[in-house]
């Protein structure tokens, strides 16, 4: 096992985190005139049963980080795995607090604090302590009450995607071909999507990356390792997500990757690595690339649907010619 220092590859670190599976909670408290805030957080934890503490972290440039530096009481609410639409949510840097609440029931818990109804369970807690720690702010709440309501399961968050998402889908393109042909429509919607976003919203370092991994992948396929080839095809959508700096996409695409990520390691370990290998891709995911750096999200959107429409027409054609 290779070893990296964490601040090498920000990315890899945030992979490497990936991999253990978390719940997801909202958070929730009120701002100054009263009004309700919240947002989605999965680095809640227990810490201490007597006095009974858990913990939650914060990013430093979150647009609420003020109000909870300022807020005596919080709520921790647990979601179970039917609200992976309320997590979205409450991820959106782009909703303003009237919208994330909108439509949501809640009550008013310990000191005042709005719970949201229907969670699995809530920790309503004083703040007993707000430490400083790199870019962000752990924040420790000793919990003065709490309630257990529902025996559902939670919602799961493992490599940057909800579990139950990623099982489901997987079933689904298991299921048979029809699946596997709405799986690359679906495909083909989000990361159209993506790069348009990633088009206005990537970085530089988003682009070096990508062409890196874009130069290893044309080496692969060069020296005829397909294994490896696919891998880099992989890391390739992972990366057009990351550029598009979007967390409720990232989640769906995140899901989507999951899967194709079983479907190519099935057909690795079956040895048709070169049967998905298609030459005629390759210029288009440069084509990609080419249009996000020009700032174009129209060249970007429209080499993507020219790759999905690719592999759409090869799938069709294995179809009526199974090897
Ligand atoms: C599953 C999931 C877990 C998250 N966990 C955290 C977290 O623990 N801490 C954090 O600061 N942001 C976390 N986020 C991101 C915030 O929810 C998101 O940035 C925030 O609500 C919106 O940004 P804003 O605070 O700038 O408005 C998470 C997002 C998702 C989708």
């Amino acid at each position: 096992m290779s070893q990296t220092p964490p601040d090498a590859n920000a990315r890899s670190f945030r992979h490497a985190l990936g991999c253990f599976p978390t719940g997801v909670a909202v958070i929730t408290t009120t701002d100054a005139q009263g009004q309700p805030v919240g947002l989605t957080c999965n680095s809640f934890s227990s810490v201490s049963l007597e006095p009974p503490l858990v913990l939650w972290s914060l990013r430093n440039n979150s647009k609420s980080i003020d109000i909870f530096r300022k807020t005596e009481q919080f709520a921790i609410n647990v979601l179970s795995h039917r609200q992976d639409d309320i997590s979205g949510r409450f991820a959106s840097s782009s909703k303003s607090m009237a919208e994330k609440f909108d439509g949501v029931a809640t009550s008013r818990g310990w000191g005042g604090t709005p719970v949201l109804d229907d969670c699995i369970a809530n920790f309503q807690c004083s703040v007993y302590a707000r430490h400083e720690a790199g870019d962000h702010v752990v924040f420790i709440g000793q919990v003065e009450a709490f309630e257990q309501s529902s025996p559902e399961d939670a919602l799961v968050f493992y490599k940057g995607a909800y579990m139950m998402l990623a099982q489901s889908l997987r079933a689904l393109a298991l299921k048979d071909n029809a699946a596997e042909r709405d799986l690359i429509q679906a495909r083909a919607a989000v990361l159209g999507s993506l790069v348009r976003l990633a088009a206005v919203a990537a970085r530089q370092e988003d682009f070096d990356a990508i062409e890196q991994n874009l130069r290893v992948l044309d080496r692969h396929a060069e020296e005829g390792d397909m294994v490896h080839r696919a891998e880099a095809a992989i890391v390739f959508f992972k990366q057009l997500t990351a550029a598009a700096h979007n967390d409720m996409l990232t989640v769906v695409a995140q899901s989507l990757t999951t899967m194709l990520e079983h479907t190519v390691s099935h057909q690795v370990a079956h040895a048709q690595a070169h049967a998905i290998y298609l030459p005629a891709l390759t210029p288009l995911r440069w084509r990609v690339l080419e249009g996000m750096k020009a700032r174009d999200p129209d060249a970007a959107a429209d080499a993507m649907a020219r790759y999905f429409a690719l592999v759409a027409a090869s799938r069709a054609q294995a179809e009526l010619s199974p090897a």
